[in-house]
This record gives structure tokens, sequence and C-alpha cells, in this order.
């Protein structure tokens, strides 16, 4: 019997899968697709690159076709590009069910939204902020009988990081019925099993790949010792040495901040490279616009932060570099993810300066290999060294010239703003913290100092006691 006949999905799906070159299961696929299709919870923690998003949209589809109603399924995924990607893969695999599906991001006009909202389309495709902000501004429609809820990269939407998804994923919590089916996925779920399971509360099935390493076979892992300030010299010959040996292999430059993602890119450009930023700071229809060019393989090389760290399944991609070592090794097993996908060949090449070797110890832990140095000629980077350090440095000039620092700063503003908070209340809250901090910290130095002088003093005394026991004892 054919793979996906065996998992009970019907002839129609199977075909749909035929034709996207989907042939035969993936370990996730082939463990998942039954459990969800018999109705349990599921939780899957699989490899970057494995099937998990037809793990969860093919069951789905299954479901919807034996009983279609809107609003059918409500997805939930970190960034506004994952969700466009995976309504896309409803959108092709369920394409005979004349499928209806609504895509609500942030970045994106909010009218527009809430008016394909109330035309109950079978699947709704989030980023958690932007569906919040439609349930707390408006009823003109709801969820409480969707089926299923899925969360894709569920460790993330859970996660406590700079961007804070849990007040807006409660406001959605409290829209969705009990009586609903939960699926989860990811390819680093185990350290927030807890949590999820307040989420998944139906019994669920937990499928995770049992494999030694966490990151996929076939990927090279490599890393380059640099100092700080030579990175980028050694960055510009790394993409000029596969450009010249590969032509047709597309490469993402990950980096830390959006400042550096901008400069970066201008760099690059500067020295004729194809390529192109992708970064929290732009606007939204900037940003499809980089990730179309670079999915085109029109340009070749894509500048970014973390934002594309996570899910984007772009095949051409053969090497990741990271131009910052990632500080935890999770944001590490994503970032090199997005190359090795789906059974291919793939290379990682990690930065890393003195300051950093903790950050890679902590990496080849986690996902339980070591990595290999990169080799690199180096007498080829001193040649470039100069010429790209300048060139940097202009870059910074001219970036300074416009009001990046300053928007940067609007965004804040607006962001609490959004959250009901006041601006100028929330410097001076900070401002306080820090003061306390501060405060707090010298309470503690002093606290050090006075325990030590006592230790001292005490260590002083019993010296001064043994010396005198010593000095009677000789007298006698
Ligand atoms: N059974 C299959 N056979 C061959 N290719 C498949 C199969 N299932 C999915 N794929 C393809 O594999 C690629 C990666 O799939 P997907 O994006 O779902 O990975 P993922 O596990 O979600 O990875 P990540 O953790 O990075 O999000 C996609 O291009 C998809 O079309
Ligand atoms: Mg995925």
């Amino acid at each position: 019997m054919d793979g996906f006949t065996r998992l009970g999905l019907s002839s129609w799906l199977i075909e749909q899968c035929k034709q996207l070159g989907i042939c035969k299961p993936t370990p996730v696929q082939e463990n998942c697709i039954p459990q969800i299709l018999e109705g349990r919870d599921c939780m899957g923690c699989a490899k970057t690159g494995s099937g998990k998003t037809a793990a969860f949209v093919l069951p789905i589809l299954q479901k919807l076709s034996e009983d279609p109603f809107g609003i059918f399924c409500l997805v939930l995924t970190p960034t506004r590009e994952l969700a466009y990607q995976i309504a896309e893969q409803f959108r092709v695999l369920g394409k005979p069910l004349g499928l209806k599906d609504c895509i609500i991001v942030g970045g994106m006009d909010m009218v527009a939204q809430a008016l394909e909202l109330s035309r109950k389309p079978h699947i709704v495709i989030a980023t958690p902020g932007r569906l919040a902000d439609h349930f707390r501004s408006s009823n003109t429609f709801n969820i409480k009988k969707i089926r299923f809820l899925v969360l894709d990269e569920a460790d993330r939407l859970l996660e406590q990081g700079c961007t804070d998804f849990t007040q807006d994923l409660q406001v959605i919590l409290e829209a969705v019925p009990v009586n609903r089916q939960t699926l989860l996925f990811s390819a680093t779920l185990t350290d927030t099993l807890q949590e999820l399971k307040t989420i998944a509360m139906n019994k669920p099935f937990f499928w995770e790949s049992t494999s030694e390493v966490r990151t996929v076979e076939k990927l090279e892992q490599k890393y380059i010792l640099v100092p700080e300030k030579v990175k980028e010299a050694y960055l510009v010959h790394l993409i000029q040495t596969f450009q010249d040996e590969h032509e047709d292999w597309s490469i993402i430059i990950f980096t830390n901040t959006c400042k550096n993602c901008q400069i970066i890119n201008m760099m690059l450009r500067e020295f004729s490279f194809p390529s192109v930023a992708l970064h929290s700071m732009m606007k939204q229809k900037q940003r499809f616009a980089a990730l179309a060019k670079f999915k085109s393989s029109v340009f070749k090389i894509l500048v970014a932060t973390d934002v594309a760290a996570r899910g984007l399944d772009i095949p051409t991609v053969q090497v990741v570099i990271n131009h910052n070592t990632p500080g935890l090794p999770k944001i590490y097993i994503h970032r090199v993810g997005r190359t090795a996908r789906a059974g291919r060949n793939g290379i990682a090449i990690t930065l890393v300066t003195q300051y950093d070797i903790h950050l890679v110890h902590a990496i080849e832990e986690k996902i339980n290999m070591k990595l290999g140095e990169f080799a690199v000629k180096e007498n080829e980077v001193l040649q470039i060294l100069t010429q790209v350090n300048v060139s940097r440095r202009e870059c910074e000039i001219k970036l300074e010239c416009t009001d990046f620092d300053e928007k940067k700063e609007i965004n804040k503003r607006k962001q609490l703003i959004l959250e009901g908070k006041d601006p100028d209340m929330e410097a001076k809250r900070k401002a306080e913290l820090e003061k306390i901090k501060k405060q707090k910290k010298k309470f503690k130095e002093h606290i050090k100092q006075a325990m030590l002088k006592k230790q001292d003093t005490e260590m002083h005394r019993k010296q001064r006691k043994s010396q005198e026991q010593k000095a009677a004892k000789d007298q006698q």
C-alpha cells in the first residue's frame, strides 16, 4: 500500500502530494498524521526541514473535506513571512476543495483583514499580535467553533523573548473552544514541554524524532575563529569564494540587530553582491519584496535578523553564515536549519570571536556534535581588510545620516502605545528600575566588601592567636 494511503489519507490528497513531489511520508508525518486523524491532540518535535508543515496541513485538509465549515482551523505562527508560507501550503494541497483562507498579520491593512474574517474563511493563519488586536477592537467574527488550533514554532510562541507573545496568546486562547484539537510543532519543543501541555490538554500524543544529533545529517557545520574587528573582511571573503565557486548557490547571513543587518547589506551592495535585507524595521511591503527577490534567486544573498531564522523553506539555500554566534543553541538550530532541508546538502559557518567561545560550547553540547574549523586563506582576507573596513565605516556614516535610529525610537514608542502604555511613563519607569538596580548592585558590593573585611580581620585574629600560642610554647 502507498505510504500515505497507509496513514489513512484520501486519494485526492495523495494525488495533490504527488504533484508537489511528496511521495513517501517523512517520519514526523508517518507518526503524527494517523494520530491527528484519530482526533488526538499532537505535539511533534522533528528536525528542521523534515516536513512538519504537511504533518498538520494534510490531516486538517482531510477533516475539512469531510465536514467543511468556516472558521474550521486557526494556525498561529511567530512571523508574518511564515504565515504566508503556511497559507501557500494549505492553498496548494487543498486546491480541489476550493479552500478559503485568510492571513492575519501585522503591517497589513486591518480593515481589509476584518472584512475577510467576517466572510468566514475555512483556515485563518495569523501572528498572535495582530489577531489579538482584532479581538480587542471588534466583535464581527468569532472562533468559538474551530475544530483545530495549530501552533507552528510552538516553543517560540510561548517564549518571553524580545517579542513576547504570551499576552496575545492569552487573549486568543480565551476565544477558542475548549473542545478542540490542538497541534503543536517545532524543531525545539522539549524545553517548553510543560507550558505546552497546558495548551494541548487533551492527553496529547507526543512524538520526537530519535536521533542523537539535533541538526540534520547532511548539514556540514563549521566555525571560523575571528577577531571582532575583522569579521566583515572574513564575511566578504567567504561570499566572494562561494560566488566564484558555485554561481547558483543562495546564501543567508544571519546577524543580531536590524542596524547590523542594514549596514552589512549596504556594504555587500557596495561590493556589487546581489544582496537584500530582511529585518523587522523594514516596512512589510519591503520585507515581502526582499524575500520574493531572494526566493526567485534574482538576488542570491539574504542578510537577515532572526525574523528569518524559523520555518522559512527556501530550497536553493546552500549556505548559512552566522555573522554573530547565536546566544542560544535553540536559535542556532533554527538558523542553520534554513539550509540542508528535505534531504538536501548544506553548509553552516559561524563566525566566532574570542568572547563567544563559551556560546559555541553550549551549542555543541545541545546539538550533540562538534563544529569543525573552516579553512580560510588568511592572506586573501588580509588583502581586502582595509577596503572592507573603510566600506563598513562609510555605510555606518550613510546610515547615521538617515533617520534609522530615530525610526527605531518611533517604532518603540508606537509599540508601547499599541500595548496601551504611555511611552514617557515607561521611560521614567525604566530609569527608576535602572536606578534601583544600580543601588542594589552598590549595596551588594558594599556587603561583599564588609564580609571580606570581616573574614580578613578574623583571619588576622586567628593568625595572631596562633603566633601568641607558639611564642608562649617557645618560652616554656
Ligand atoms: N514527505 C515528503 N517528501 C519529500 N518532501 C517533503 C515531504 N514532506 C514535506 N516535504 C518538503 O520538505 C520541505 C520542508 O518542509 P517543512 O517546511 O514542512 O519543514 P519543517 O519540518 O516545518 O522545518 P522547520 O523546522 O524549519 O520549520 C518543504 O519544501 C516540503 O514541501
Ligand atoms: Mg516548519
